[in-house]
Parts: structure tokens; sequence; C-alpha cells
């Protein structure tokens, strides 16, 4: 089966050629530059650029693929959750190609792609179902951060997720007290490369919880306090990278903690991480080390499919056809607030 998926939640606008498993092609323009003058993604710019950005991104993901639209046996695209505008616009031009092809629709649910992204490995990148465990999967991103029970594939239950701030989200608002620029993840990390965890001691909120959420927001909120009651910090250099270290590594164990324990609890082999916040190089360190401690394998998202992506979306898609999924009616409205059943 050759499938074309197109992904537009937010900010990135993605299309990708599935065949049998193998991704032919994932071409994803990311709109960062354009809302970091924000400090935030603008739904309204995101959906005029993903406006302006799908029809060529589209075409180049076919062009690379070496597929024709002829040749495509069925389409889909992101339904939800997401930004309701920026969402209309990948889910309708991927029901108005169904269309005109006489093809099959699918809509796909976003965080249930990112549970399968940790399968699709290799070069070429391929789905690896037939590798598939039972496992508890987190998904960590600047809008989620949740905890599921995958017991086979497409077969999965929501444990918990965070009550406030995304744990993606609380890097970024850290970074802005600190200065960087947005999205500030990625360079705290760096910072935090060469910085002293155990500096500064910030909560670790709800480690000790028996339930499997999450909370962001008073940890970003105590190192407000901490910067207001010592501004100097930022002054120096070595301070700034403990600040960054710290914080991260509040962030890390908790993430780390309670994937841990939700996977000794429910007595799974296996460990998986997808979402933007696995490129965190902390994140994956302590997750191994975990997982090698407890004797699980643990399967993190390709780099490049750990942000969002279309190729995600095709293989999730292209497995719910071949396991008899009917496909969605060409009508099918976007589903921005869909709970991960
Ligand atoms: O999956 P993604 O694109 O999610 C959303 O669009 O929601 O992930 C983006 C998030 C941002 O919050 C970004 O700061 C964070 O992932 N991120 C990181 C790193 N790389 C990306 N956070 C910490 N360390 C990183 N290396
Ligand atoms: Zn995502």
């Amino acid at each position: 089966m050759t499938l074309l998926a197109l992904e537009t939640s937010c900010d990135e606008t993605s299309a990708a050629v599935v065949r049998d498993g193998r991704v032919l092609a994932n071409v994803i323009s990311s709109q960062i530059k354009l809302h970091a003058e924000y400090g935030g993604v603008v739904p309204e710019l995101a959906t005029r650029e993903h406006l302006r950005n799908l029809v060529p991104v589209t075409q180049t993901a076919l062009h690379e693929a070496r597929v024709t639209a002829a040749q495509l046996d069925a389409v889909a695209a992101t339904r939800g959750p997401g930004l309701p505008s920026a969402l209309m616009v990948g889910l309708k031009a991927a029901q108005g190609f169904a269309f005109a092809l006489r093809r099959p629709f699918v809509g796909v649910h976003h965080h249930e792609a990112h549970l399968y992204s940790p399968w699709i490995a290799g070069r070429p990148l391929s789905a690896d179902f037939a590798s598939f465990q039972p496992n508890v999967s987190l998904i960590v991103s600047g809008g989620h951060t949740m905890l599921v029970h995958v017991e086979a594939p497409l077969k999965h239950r929501l444990l918990g997720s965070t009550v406030d701030d995304a744990a993606g989200e609380c890097f970024d608002k850290v970074a802005k007290l600190i200065g960087l620029p947005y999205p500030g993840g990625p360079a705290l990390d760096c910072l935090a490369e060469q910085g002293d965890p155990g500096a500064f001691d910030f909560p670790r909120p709800l480690l000790s919880d028996p339930n499997d959420d999450f909370s962001f927001s008073g940890l970003k909120t105590s190192v407000r306090y901490f910067l207001r009651d010592h501004p100097e910090t930022l002054d120096d250099g070595q301070g700034v990278r403990d600040l960054c270290a710290s914080v991260q590594a509040a962030i890390v164990e908790v993430l780390v903690t309670k994937t841990m324990r939700a996977a000794r609890r429910l007595k799974v082999g296996c460990v998986t991480a997808s979402g933007g916040v696995t490129c965190n190089r902390a994140l994956r360190k302590e997750l191994a080390a975990a997982c090698e401690k407890d004797g699980l394998v643990l399967r993190l998202a390709e780099r490049s499919l750990c942000t969002d992506n279309a190729a995600m979306i095709g293989v999730l898609a292209e497995r719910k056809l071949e396991q008899g999924e009917s496909p969605a009616p060409l009508d099918s409205d976007i589903a921005p607030g869909w709970a991960l059943g």
C-alpha cells in the first residue's frame, strides 16, 4: 500500500509518503523562526504558514518518494488534537486529495501516532512492529506530557498526563526567564551540559504521588522566585549553566521516576519515549540508565521523528487500514480536543 500523510496540528507543516511500512519521504517545514519573536505559537500565523507551505511540502514529498498522485492507495491526515484552524488545513487538503483520487481517507490521532513512532527505525526508516513489545510510553512535547500503557499495536490506555504545564513548556518558560530565545528547550539542554545538576535544589512536583500525573507549573514558578531572590545568578556564565542543569535535573528526575514506576507496576518489559523533549540528552541518558538497571528494553523515537512529522501519521494510518479499520468519511471534521482513548 502507498499512502500520503499530512501533519499540520501545530507549527510544523509535514508530508510523508509511506509504502508497506517504509518511509519513502518525510518532509518537514518548521515554523519555529516565525513564532520565535512572539515567544510561542500564534495560531493565526501558523495557519497561514500551513496554507502557504502545504502544497510545496507535499509536492516535494511525492517527488522525493518518486510516487505520483495516481499511485497513492490512501490519504491520511492528523485529525486532532491540535490548533483548530491549523488542523483544518491538513485535514481538508487530505480529504480533497482523497476525493479527487477516489481513495480512502484516514483521520489520525496525533498522540496515538507519537505512541508508535519509537517503532519506526532503521535506514530507510521503516515500521518495525515485528519487534513490538507491550510497553509504557512517555510522550513529552511542548504541548503534552503523558504516560500511556501500550498493550499491543493499536491497543493502549492513558495512565496519566500533566495537570498544568507540559514538560517542554516548562523548559521553554524557564529558558525565557533566563533570557534564551524561544523555544528554549534545546539551548537549555546545551547549557546544562556544562552545569552542576546539584547546584540548586528545585522541587520535583508529584514525584512521590502514587498516580501517573505530572505538574510542572510550580517548578517554573520556583525558578522565577529563585531568580527574583538571586538575580546575580544570571550575571555569571557558570551560574546560568548550573541553573539550567539543576532545572533540567528536576524535570528529568520526575519524568524518569514516574515512567519507571508505571513500567514496574504494569510489569511491562519495555519503555518508549517520543515528542520533542525526547531530544533532551539528559532525559535520553537517564532513561537508558534506569532501563538498563531494571532490565527493560528502551525504544526512543529517532531524533528526526521526535518532533512533529507526517511519517508517524502515515505509518499508523497504514497499519490501521491493514488491520481492517474503516476509512473516515470525507466530510469528517477536525477533533481539536480529541482525548487519547
Ligand atoms: O514535539 P514538539 O515539536 O511539540 C510541540 O510542538 O508541542 O516539541 C517541541 C518542544 C519544545 O518545548 C522544545 O523546547 C522541546 O520540545 N525540546 C527540548 C529539546 N528539544 C526540543 N526540550 C529540552 N531539551 C531538548 N533538547
Ligand atoms: Zn506532537
